[in-house]
């Protein structure tokens, strides 16, 4: 549990030079509501309720005029619990880390959001279904640069918190954030599918909300596969490294469908193949042909497996800065030294005024790259800086429902990622904390 505590009793751990990033501004004026506690509380002391998958999918199968309206009033009465526990867990910051830059922008995204729910009046019909549905749309995307901010805010803060404390709550931020984005998403796909926005059933490719109800495991890695090696070209060898193409091999059970968010599946997936991608072409630079990457598919009774398997000569280059792969899903410069690096708070700070929030899609977040080019260069950012964010986020949408990430590194040959995710839909989201 952390201290409310003012900086001057504050206990610093570890003692990075911050000198060199100047700081555009701080929240100092911290949002005077910062301790106005009242229906904070009250909301508060009531527990989350968490959803599986399988719920989603078979209260959304069928949907009529009822059924949608009281999906929107679970979703307005559930949100705000969800954001309250998090409200209070920013209260419990030690002072020190509330005023550092981002944290406060975070703070008043989430008192605003939670106050419109709060005050959002009963849903009784299709039409004022409508009209919430636009106010979560709005939110959705008011809510965009919440992760660069609050990334950037908690690495700045590093120094001040153990790193047991500071993982943590980036672990209850993170999660919580991701669950309500689905729980708002999921309604709003709902509600568009029984407006005939969209076709409800596509036998290629079903869903039910924003669940995909037929997920092909091979074709989303291969999806993955080809967006980095065609779109991103630019960004790989931007690093001067060899820019032969890095081919995937998917085996094992390729065959497999399970259902799950596409989206979630594929930031994980994507984001390791493009870890394996640089570290072959920073590994094999100059080769005329590199070492492929091999995905292996295994279909398991409870779960879904996968590993990606690289010959980029493992984490050992990485040992500097990290003692235990594992370390390279924490926020703190304590377990991951390369959090402080200069670089990497630039980048986040042009994130978190530019980008479209850590990417719902991977296709967004190719566009998104492109997109940042020029606010990057202009801040002075080599392009496409790595901003560090991929593989915890990668962790953390693993475990949302009950998965796993795990990271293996054969040092001096290559890293092998396994990555588990739950088949049945049949665990709670992990919400409860
Ligand atoms: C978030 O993106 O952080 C949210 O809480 C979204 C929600 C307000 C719809």
């Amino acid at each position: 549990m952390f201290r409310l505590s003012t900086c001057c009793g504050i206990k610093s751990y570890g003692t990075p030079s911050l000198n060199s990033f100047k700081r555009p501004r701080r929240y100092e004026s911290t949002a005077l509501h910062f301790y106005q506690n009242k229906q904070l509380e009250l909301y508060a002391s009531r527990e989350p309720k968490p959803m599986t998958l399988r719920q989603l999918v078979f209260y959304g199968r069928s949907m009529d005029e009822e059924r949608l309206v009281k999906s929107a009033n679970y979703v307005r009465t559930e949100l705000p619990v969800r954001i309250a526990h998090r409200l209070r867990d920013l209260q419990k910051l030690p002072y020190i880390v509330v005023t550092q830059e981002g944290i406060a922008k975070v703070y008043e995204l989430y008192w605003s959001a939670f106050e419109k729910f709060r005050k959002y009046p009963p849903i009784t019909n299709i039409k004022e279904n409508e009209a919430f549905c636009e106010f979560l749309g709005g939110l959705l995307d008011e809510h965009a640069t919440v992760i660069p901010n609050l990334s950037l805010g908690m690495t700045l803060s590093s120094p001040y918190l153990p790193p047991d404390d500071l993982d943590s709550f980036m672990r209850r931020m993170l999660v919580s954030r991701i669950s309500r984005r689905v729980l708002a998403q999921h309604h709003i796909a709902l509600s568009e599918i029984y407006a005939g926005k969209h076709q409800h059933w596509d036998s290629s490719d079903p869903t039910v909300g924003i669940i995909a109800t037929g997920l092909n495991v091979k074709a989303s890695i291969e999806k993955c596969a080809n967006l980095l090696r065609n779109q991103s070209l630019e960004i790989e060898n931007s690093d001067g490294n060899s820019e032969a193409p890095v081919e995937v091999v998917v085996e094992g059970d390729v065959e497999m469908r399970f259902s799950y968010i596409r989206e979630h599946l594929e930031y994980i997936v994507f984001e390791l193949l493009k870890n394996s991608m640089r570290a072959t072409r920073s590994k094999h630079a100059g080769s005329a042909t590199l070492p492929p990457i091999t995905a292996t598919i295994a279909a398991g009774d409870n779960a879904v497996g996968m590993r990606i398997s690289d010959q980029g000569g493992g984490l050992l280059t990485l040992q500097s800065q990290v003692q235990n792969p594992s370390d390279l899903f924490s926020f703190s410069h304590i377990r991951n030294g390369a959090r402080m690096e200069h670089s990497r708070l630039l980048s986040l700070r042009t994130a978190s005024s530019y980008s479209r929030g850590v990417w719902a899609t991977v296709n967004e977040q190719v566009e998104s790259w492109k997109r940042s080019s020029d606010p990057e260069k202009e801040a002075g950012v080599g392009k496409h800086t790595r901003m560090g964010i991929g593989l915890p986020m990668s962790n953390i949408f693993a475990t949302y429902f009950g998965g796993s990430l795990e990271l293996k590194s054969l040092d001096g040959y290559g890293t092998d990622a396994y990555v588990r995710l739950p088949k049945l839909g049949t665990n709670l989201e992990a919400v409860n904390f």
